[in-house]
């Protein structure tokens, strides 16, 4: 009897962490999101984040998308952590930075934004690629998708 409880914690904790699986067909990470739409930093990378998050399905943010190392990954594959999106205000120069995390998502909820227009950066190990076209919309992954939208070359991707 004394075992029972220990097991029932084990699966719930390996249930917490089971929504990543592996997956060759996402070449940036290797890995791909199975958790669905349930709420996660991790969920959904490639998905348009703010077509949810923009209007009060789960926490609002301003900005959010996804960072890849390979410009066609699908929906749901993982892309790189650890790279710097900067965003640029157009109006002021104002610069704020987003960090990818273990799925390669990032986002910035409003209060960490400045409105108006931005230009962006993403910058990894000291290289840099660069958008200079501004853009109104905080939601990147609906331009830059695996065939790319709205004249984006497909995904986010490192330098
Ligand atoms: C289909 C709608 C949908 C999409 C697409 C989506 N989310 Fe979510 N997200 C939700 C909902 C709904 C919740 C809240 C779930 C809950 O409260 O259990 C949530 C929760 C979250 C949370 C909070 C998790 C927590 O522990 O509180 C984060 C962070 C998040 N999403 C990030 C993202 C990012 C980044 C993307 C895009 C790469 C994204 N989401 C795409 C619907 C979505
Ligand atoms: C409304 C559509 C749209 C949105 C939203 C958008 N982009 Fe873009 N993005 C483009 C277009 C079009 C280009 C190609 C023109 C250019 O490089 O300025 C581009 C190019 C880029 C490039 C350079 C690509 C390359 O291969 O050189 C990067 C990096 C980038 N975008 C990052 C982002 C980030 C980060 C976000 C979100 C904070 C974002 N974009 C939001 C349309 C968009």
């Amino acid at each position: 009897m004394n075992h029972l409880p220990r097991v029932v914690v084990a699966l719930l904790f390996l249930a917490g962490c089971t929504s990543t699986s592996s997956d060759p067909s996402c070449i940036s990470s290797g890995t791909r999101w199975t958790g669905g739409n349930s709420g996660s930093s991790q969920m959904n990378p490639g998905m348009d984040c703010i077509a949810c998050h923009g209007n009060g399905h789960g926490p609002r943010y301003a900005i959010a998308g996804t960072v890849y190392s390979d410009g066609a990954d699908a929906d749901t594959c993982d892309g790189v952590t650890g790279v710097s999106i900067e965003l640029k205000s157009v109006d002021t120069g104002e610069t704020v930075t987003a960090t990818s995390n273990s799925a390669g998502n990032f986002f910035l909820q409003n209060n960490q934004m400045f409105a108006g227009k931005y230009t962006a950066r993403v910058i990894n190990n000291g290289k840099v690629r660069a958008m200079a076209t501004p853009q109104a919309s905080g939601a990147c992954n609906s331009c830059h998708t695996a065939t790319g939208a709205n004249g984006a070359p497909g995904r986010v991707i490192i330098p």
